[in-house]
């Protein structure tokens, strides 16, 4: 007999069939002589609930049936004498495929600390939340390469072991072989790295974006979406050390065109969410974040204010405020600020562009002024900074005494500075972090509780 998902059981359910699901116990109740299963298969948050008549089955079966237990079922579709449900299944058979431990099974009374959910991730999956927060991360994943597909962008995957910088901040993991207890060292004492695996010093990559410009300026338009490393030691609630990226990049796109794109895309996904992941959204709402929906529903129909840099910090240090950060021309924006600009004082969605050259990287377009560049970030509500890219810097003589004034190691970026030599072009592109975009569509306030498995300073399990 071929076993229902539950999600499809209740979507259309044919009342009077022989039906078979199988899942795993959310709570058993009720008395020695009828029993009723909640059951869930994680295809949706709704369970279909099981009716047992307790004297037509083994007795030490019902009670091996406990909260976490896996189970199969087999029984007829028939409608819900009870409230909540529409239909429910009057079990004919059960077969035990998991016993789960009444006493030491951790998910057994409801409301749990986050923490402590944190602490059992290889469990949590089987709470309402998390539940709903990883099919909305599927459906977001999906969406985000459904919208490039449709587009005409090429995915491109870009290597994860790389020997350059590309943020040029110094924040990357090492990748060796060597025997960190005899390390070779050189003449000039510092690490010999030509009998490492690589024959150079290589670190996991901080971003695809320098190897994603070389697709887009042969492939036209590209983009990447991969896993992306810092070691940047932030214990915020929004910073991962490991964290994934979704990094388009577009030649003959100016900076305007990439503020399009980016906030086309961002609606395009905040739309996706609304049209496709509704009942997880509509349990988030009403059990994490009150105005969830209503925040989406704002971001998606009002377009975002775009504004420099330098505006921007006019307004700042004209703010009736007391900062914790100093706020000046030259100084990188705190996420206060940035929240202050979008919660408070434009109250929606902000692009600041045309930065302070000397806070952002090597490869972005200077502009004419000699102190901007073409940079671009995008803050949001609750978030700050959701995305963060430019138009590149195509002029070679440019971009050469750019990465030498910044001391950026030039023979490493060999390759990256040729495409300035053969048909360069203008381009942009920018990247978007993926724990971000969940945290803004799931109403979620830790970044640790939208991937599945966090890697932060000090914590590596599972
Ligand atoms: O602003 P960032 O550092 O930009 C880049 O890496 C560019 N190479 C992107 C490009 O132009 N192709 O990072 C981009 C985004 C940020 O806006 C933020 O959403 C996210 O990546 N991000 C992080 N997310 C979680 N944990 C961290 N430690 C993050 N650092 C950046
Ligand atoms: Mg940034």
């Amino acid at each position: 007999m071929k076993r229902f998902k539950i999600k499809n059981l209740l979507k259309s359910p044919v009342v009077g069939s022989e039906v078979l699901v199988k899942g795993w116990v959310r709570t058993k109740r009720g008395n020695k002589n009828i029993v009723f299963i909640a059951l869930n298969d994680g295809s949706t948050i709704n369970n279909i609930q099981v009716v047992v008549d307790a004297a037509a089955f083994d007795e030490n079966l019902l009670k091996d049936i406990t909260t976490g237990a896996c189970v199969a079922v087999k029984g007829k579709l028939v409608e819900s004498q009870g409230q909540g449900q529409h239909v429910e299944i009057n079990a004919s058979e059960i077969e035990l495929y998991g016993k789960s431990d009444a006493e030491t099974y951790p998910l057994q009374k409801k409301g749990h600390s986050m923490e402590f959910l944190r602490e059992n991730a290889h469990l949590r999956f089987r709470t309402n939340t998390f539940g709903a927060v990883f099919r909305i991360r599927h459906a977001m994943a999906f969406a985000i390469h459904k919208y490039f597909n449709d587009k005409g962008f090429y995915y491109l995957h870009t290597p994860i072991i790389t020997g350059s910088d590309c943020e040029g901040a110094g924040e990357m993991f090492h990748v060796t072989t060597l025997d960190l207890k005899k390390i070779p060292m050189n003449e000039t004492g510092s690490v010999d790295f030509r009998t490492d695996f690589y024959g150079k010093e290589t670190h996991l990559t901080v971003s695809g974006q320098l190897e994603g410009e070389l697709g887009a300026l042969s492939l036209g338009e590209i983009y990447t979406f991969g896993p992306t490393f810092r070691a940047e030691n932030s214990n915020t609630p929004r910073h991962l050390s490991e964290f994934w990226m979704i990094e388009p990049e577009m030649a003959f796109y100016e900076l305007e065109d990439n503020m399009d794109l980016a906030e086309e895309f961002v609606k395009y996904l905040i739309k996706y969410a609304l049209e496709n992941c509704m009942e997880d959204l509509e349990f988030l709402n009403n059990m994490i974040d009150k105005g969830l929906l209503e925040r989406l529903n704002f971001v998606l129909n009002n377009s975002f204010v775009r504004m420099t840099y330098t505006e921007a910090v006019k307004i700042l240090t004209t703010a009736d405020r007391k900062w914790e950060y100093a706020v000046g021309w030259g100084r990188d924006l705190q996420a206060e600020h940035e929240r202050y600009l979008v919660e408070e004082h434009f109250k929606r969605p902000v692009i600041l562009t045309d930065y302070p050259r000397d806070i952002k990287a090597f490869y972005m377009k200077q502009n004419a002024d000699g102190k901007t560049v073409r940079a671009m970030d995008v803050l949001f509500p609750g978030i700050g900074e959701i995305i963060g890219g430019s138009q590149r810097e195509e002029d070679y003589d440019k971009l050469l005494s750019r990465i030498k004034e910044m001391k950026m190691p030039e023979k490493d970026l060999w390759w990256y500075i040729d495409t300035r030599r053969f048909g360069s072009a203008p381009h942009s592109g920018f990247g978007l972090g993926f724990e971000r975009l969940i945290l803004f569509v799931t109403g979620m306030s830790n970044i640790r509780d939208v991937i599945p498995f966090p890697r932060t300073p000090k914590n590596a399990e599972f």
